[in-house]
């Protein structure tokens, strides 16, 4: 009977395990929605606070903020600007929310550079991984002062937990904790995920995200360096695709995992729905509680509000 299962059921959601990844745009008067999201918009920073302000009510454990900048240059120099506009932002729903909702920022510059890559380039035109490493520094201090508890690190920079994390010891910043993004693989799933941001990247990220042809042995390295180098939260994603990392990192991990479904997770989810050819609540359901019998005690997921009803 539904009493019974539900009695025995070994895997439960929770919004408290829930958090909302959101985008916040320079310049707009009202929201834009995304196309290939139906349903997530691209907020005004008024807009966002609201957002948040759902996300407390419906008791979400947290709020991932993406910013989208007006202009973008080689270096990203609207990621650590005080003024740009994921500083600001988090700085509005951080004075908002208070400690009601754990307020997080993606740290990496590939919303901010007009190349598109998550790092600035040396002069043949490739990722440079060190000149990245201080220019995440200067963004992780950025968005410390703006007030956000959680750094999101998706650049796949080798060393950028130990760097960013040693930037914030020295300003003072012990408390701002550090999600790594420990096994982020290259995946035709961001495409939503890039006109969410209107990225401009040509071509992909295969030198610097893992390759989904890679296995456990290497994402559990990833794991083992990015502790030793003070992640307090760990991360794989996406997450449907790579649920057999997600178990290995989980079994292994002395600290709290987290499993990314992202934006082409999300869209394909909704088309699918939107033509009638699978059940919305159902698919999204089963979908996350896969997620989370795989191992992920948190996750991300543009489904957080309209679950977080559901429970
Ligand atoms: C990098 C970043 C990306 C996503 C989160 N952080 C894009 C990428 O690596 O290409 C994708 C999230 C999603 O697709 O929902 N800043």
């Amino acid at each position: 009977t539904p009493a019974l299962r539900r009695l025995v059921a070994a895997t439960r959601l929770h919004p408290a395990e829930l958090v909302l990844p959101v985008f916040v745009r320079a310049g707009i008067e009202a929201p834009v929605p995304i196309g290939a999201m139906p349903g997530v918009v691209q907020h005004t920073v008024e807009s966002l606070v609201a957002e948040a302000g759902r996300c407390v009510e419906a008791g979400l454990g947290g709020i991932m903020l993406f910013g989208v900048p007006r202009a973008k240059d080689a270096g990203g120099s609207g990621a650590d600007d005080p003024a740009g506009i994921l500083n600001v932002a988090t700085r509005a729903v951080a004075d908002a929310v208070g400690d009601r909702l754990v307020v997080m920022t993606d740290l990496c510059l590939d919303e901010f550079t007009d190349h598109g890559h998550c790092g600035v380039l040396d002069d043949a035109g490739r990722v440079d991984n060190d000149a990245t490493l201080e220019r995440y520094a200067a963004m992780a201090l950025a968005q410390a002062r703006a007030g956000s508890g959680m750094l999101g690190l998706s650049g796949m920079m080798d060393g950028q937990v130990g760097h960013v994390r040693a930037a914030l010891d020295a300003a003072g910043f012990t408390d701002v904790t550090l999600l790594a993004y420990t096994a982020k693989y290259t995946s035709g799933l961001y495409g939503p995920f890039r006109e969410a941001v209107a990225s401009s990247l040509v071509g992909d990220r295969a030198t610097y995200q893992q390759d989904p042809a890679g296995g456990v042995p290497e994402a559990l390295r990833e794991l083992a360096l990015d502790v030793a180098e003070g992640a307090d939260v760990v991360m794989v994603k996406p997450a449907g695709p790579h649920l057999d990392i997600l178990a290995a990192v989980a079994a292994a991990s002395p600290v709290p995992v987290a499993a990314y479904q992202i934006s082409g997770e999300f869209s394909q989810i909704v088309a699918a729905a939107d033509r009638g050819w699978i059940d919305r609540e159902r698919v999204v359901t089963e979908s996350l509680l896969g997620i989370r019998r795989a191992g992920a005690q948190i996750i991300l997921t543009y489904f957080a509000l309209e679950v977080a009803g559901w429970l």
